[in-house]
């Protein structure tokens, strides 16, 4: 269960990444300059020597980098780092482009929420490709969201979204380029929100100030997470 603010030890966050770890890099500032007050107790990573790993090692921060071929089958190597984050006893773990599918037995089985960002407008676009994807149907919005991570591949309920215009001309590249610091905001804005102990997460349905949250909450311009205008 998520902790209420109050209680005695910090909310304690672990991270999964497997590449440049730009949304780890968001974690981290606001977790240092105050805006969210959360330890970071273990970042853990399927790519040994990624640049998340350097990250979280500069920043002080536990980490853990398994390398599949130590391992029989993805099972097994999910195994082994599901048991590493549960001796770290996380509040929550988020996957911070984590390129991995996690093994769905694996995921069901832990005991805390785990969240994941996807750059679409889920359920539009999950898998690879998004900005192209956006962008060959004619979108004219496209974005982020941060949903729960269960068996379904980027199918979970959506906690949070934040969007972006698509703009004339606008390349792949460009849409990227323009949504990852957005994605970043909405990283920092959901686990503070998470934190704060106002979100109750489960597999099936998220409750958000005691009540079944209808539709994603929508990053507005200052940064904070506000219900769906209808
Ligand atoms: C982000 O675009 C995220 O939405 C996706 O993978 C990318 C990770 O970027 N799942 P970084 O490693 O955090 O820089």
């Amino acid at each position: 269960m998520p902790r209420r603010p109050g209680e005695d030890e910090p909310f304690r966050l672990a991270v999964l990444a497997s590449g440049r770890g730009s949304n780890l890099q968001a974690l981290i500032d606001a977790r240092d300059d105050g805006r969210l007050p959360v330890d970071i107790v273990l970042v853990g990573s399927d790519r040994p020597g990624c640049a998340a790993i350097g990250r979280a090692q500069a920043a002080g921060i536990a980490t853990v980098a398994l390398d599949r071929r130590d391992y029989a089958d993805r099972a097994a190597m999910d195994r082994a780092l599901f048991d590493y984050l549960a001796a770290r006893r996380p509040d929550l773990v988020i996957l911070a482009g984590y390129m991995r599918i996690i093994d769905a037995a694996v995921i069901d089985s832990a005991p805390w929420p785990i969240l994941n960002i996807h750059p679409s407008l889920l359920p539009k676009y999950p898998g690879l490709d998004t900005h192209a994807r956006a962008l060959a149907a004619g979108d004219r919005e496209h974005g982020a969201s941060i949903h729960i991570a269960t068996v379904l591949l980027d199918g979970g309920p959506v906690l949070a979204q934040v969007r972006i215009p698509v703009l004339p001309d606008d390349s792949p590249e460009q849409m990227a380029e323009r949504l990852l610091p957005r994605e970043h905001a909405l990283m920092v804005a959901a686990v503070r929100l998470v934190a704060s102990g106002r979100v109750l997460l489960s597999p099936a349905r998220i409750q958000f100030d005691g009540a079944r949250l209808a539709a994603p909450l929508q990053l507005d311009d200052n940064d904070e997470l506000v219900p769906a205008s209808h």
